[in-house]
């Protein structure tokens, strides 16, 4: 389908855009079932970055639902093409020289690994917000799992539908024994350890 069309070199390179925001780029990809607290995390850690003179980008699986994805289901399916097109929309942001923060459930191995190797080796950052199920449903911010429970939404993540824990993730967030500021700090002491950041 590409045969056709050339790709364009832009004058602004990846590198200028990188020293202009003295910055590294990179994905910090946040997965876990929904109500784990992905969003809430992204959020502190997105704000600790702008406090720290950083340009960075939050992508959430929710609002990317109402625009860029709302032709798509939570058929498996639509949850591969959802993430196969986010990974994309990360790839461009990271290109551009922001630090990018997506926040989708992700719940397939395979899919995040697509996504790792578009990225370059230690730009892929996974965030693994290990929050168990029961606490999830106790918390059920959106009143989701009760709906699901009574069958009023059909393949519901860590319910009706699979969720693949990450096996090593680079960052693993405990968030039934810490608070939201420590797992943002977390975090970001990854981040400036491995001098994405200064
Ligand atoms: S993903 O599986 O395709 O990565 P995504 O992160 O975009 O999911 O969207 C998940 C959000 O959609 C949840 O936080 C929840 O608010 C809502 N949602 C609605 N229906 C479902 C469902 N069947 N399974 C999981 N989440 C759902």
């Amino acid at each position: 389908m590409t045969e056709n069309i050339v790709w364009h070199h832009h004058n602004v390179t990846h590198e200028n855009r990188c020293q202009q925001k003295k910055q590294k780029p990179c994905v910090l990809w946040f997965t876990g079932l929904s109500g784990s607290g992905k969003s809430t995390v992204a959020n502190a850690v997105e704000a600790l970055l702008f406090k720290n003179g950083n340009h960075s980008y939050l992508l959430d699986g929710d609002n990317a639902r109402h625009g860029l994805n709302k032709d798509l289901s939570f058929s498996e399916q639509d949850r591969v093409e959802n993430i196969r097109r986010i990974g994309e929309v990360t790839k461009l942001f990271t290109d551009s020289g922001l630090i990018v923060l997506s926040a989708f459930i992700s719940p397939f191995k395979t899919d995040r690994q697509q996504v790792r190797g578009l990225h370059d080796a230690g730009g892929f950052i996974e965030v693994f917000v290990d929050t168990p199920l029961e606490v999830c449903e106790q918390r059920d911010p959106k009143g989701l799992y009760k709906k699901a429970r009574a069958g009023d939404i059909k393949n519901f993540t860590g319910l009706d539908s699979p969720y693949e824990a990450p096996q090593q993730p680079e960052i693993h967030l405990k968030t039934d024994e810490h608070s939201v500021d420590a797992l943002a700090e977390q975090v970001l002491a990854y981040l400036r350890h491995e001098g994405f950041i200064s």
